[in-house]
């Protein structure tokens, strides 16, 4: 086999080793089936059993209480920018956003094309930097919802308390932070998240929508963009990824039985971004931060080296040393670290041991 790297990489990301070593022992045929996860039909029971497991690894996991349904669907984050408002945007009332990056910021302007969505708060004068403190948000109590993205992945800024939006059904595009920490489900009516950060691998999009909210989802909405319909036909309404959601039991399963739940990866997870965050609040200003320090995420780590050229030298080294995909969105620039629930902690020790050697030579 091919050595495996410390992979970096904002998403699709790495996956749990034993999870991979799982498929791949198992690639060619399923224990007494005899073929692969990836030519067998969604309508058997060896599937029905998949979808199964994985919904009730995560109901466990983050304790989802009974009133809210768990959907797979297809079409990635993205395809929800559209889906939310389409079925959650009521006539003549607005949608409040808390727009505090990129994700935030194309998901408020995919919404206003179905009706009225606002910007409620927007970080954009900071260049995106922190997250609103409680005094900022001044929502409209008669709208539909309001949205916020918990971990912006290109900023790395990250919510690990909810935003305060009165009682207002609170939209969540979990997309780069699901199952990084437990979550206290009943301030949520939705919450969504692509599969390829931090749940198996692209293709599939988890769905948790608290069951009244499934009135909203009318008839005259095209039949794969309506919540009800998933949720009545249990996310067979055509055919589903079946190797994506089989790769996601695995995961789940993982976190469950390997790791301990999701307080222990929390505590894993904090560990983890302390390791690099130390190491920049130590630097003296030679790396510096993109994300104010309150509002850090746990997950991509944003920082700058004092010079592009400085920039190249220490991805040049940290590649040498089997640390890939590292440079930061075109957008922000620098460096971003995705150290996501799978990437090991040895990975983030190399990494910041990197940081230290490098700033000492430069
Ligand atoms: C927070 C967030 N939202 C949405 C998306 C878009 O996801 P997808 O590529 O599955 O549409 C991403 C992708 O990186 C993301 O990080």
């Amino acid at each position: 086999m091919e050595k495996r790297v410390y992979n970096f990489s904002p998403g699709p990301a790495t996956l749990p080793l034993k999870v991979l070593e799982e498929a791949q022992r198992d690639l060619l045929a399923l224990p007494g089936l005899g073929v692969s996860a990836l030519e067998i039909s969604h309508r058997c029971p060896w599937f029905d059993k998949v979808l199964e497991e994985t919904e009730a690894n995560l109901r466990e996991l983050l304790k989802i209480p009974a009133n809210f349904k768990v959907l797979f669907l297809q079409g990635g984050s993205r395809l929800q920018f559209s889906m939310v408002p389409m079925n959650l945007l009521q006539e003549g009332k607005a949608a409040e956003y808390v727009v505090t990056g990129s994700w935030s910021k194309m998901a408020l302007d995919e919404a206003k094309k179905f009706g009225t969505a606002k910007a409620t708060y927007d970080a954009k004068a900071t260049n995106y930097d922190r997250l609103p403190t409680a005094g900022d948000l001044k929502v409209d109590e008669g709208a539909s919802y309001a949205y916020f993205t918990s971990n912006e992945t290109i900023q790395g800024v990250q919510f690990l308390d909810e935003p305060k939006t009165g009682s207002l059904p609170l939209v969540c595009d979990a997309s780069s932070d699901f199952l990084c920490r437990p979550l206290p489900m009943d301030r949520y009516g939705l919450i969504y998240s692509c599969a390829q950060k931090n749940s198996g691998p692209a293709g599939v999009t988890t769905v948790i929508i608290r069951d009244d909210l499934l009135g909203r989802s009318t008839d005259k909405l095209p039949t794969m963009m309506n919540y009800a319909l998933y949720a009545k036909e249990k996310s067979l309404l055509n055919t589903p990824p079946v190797f994506s959601i089989y790769i996601m039991m695995l995961v789940t399963r993982w976190l469950k039985n390997d790791i301990g739940g999701l307080d222990k990866m929390l505590a894993h997870n904090k560990k983890k971004a302390a390791q690099l965050y130390d190491v920049i609040d130590a630097s003296g200003g030679f790396y510096t931060g993109h994300a104010q320090k309150a509002d850090r995420s746990l997950m991509n780590v944003t920082f700058k080296l004092p010079d592009d050229e400085k920039q190249k030298a220490f991805l040049k080294g940290a590649e040498s040393r089997g640390l890939h995909y590292l440079p930061g969105h075109r957008s922000v620039g620098g460096i971003r670290a995705s150290i996501y629930n799978a990437m090991p902690i040895e990975g983030v020790q190399l990494l910041a041991d990197w940081m230290k050697e490098f700033q000492k030579g430069a």
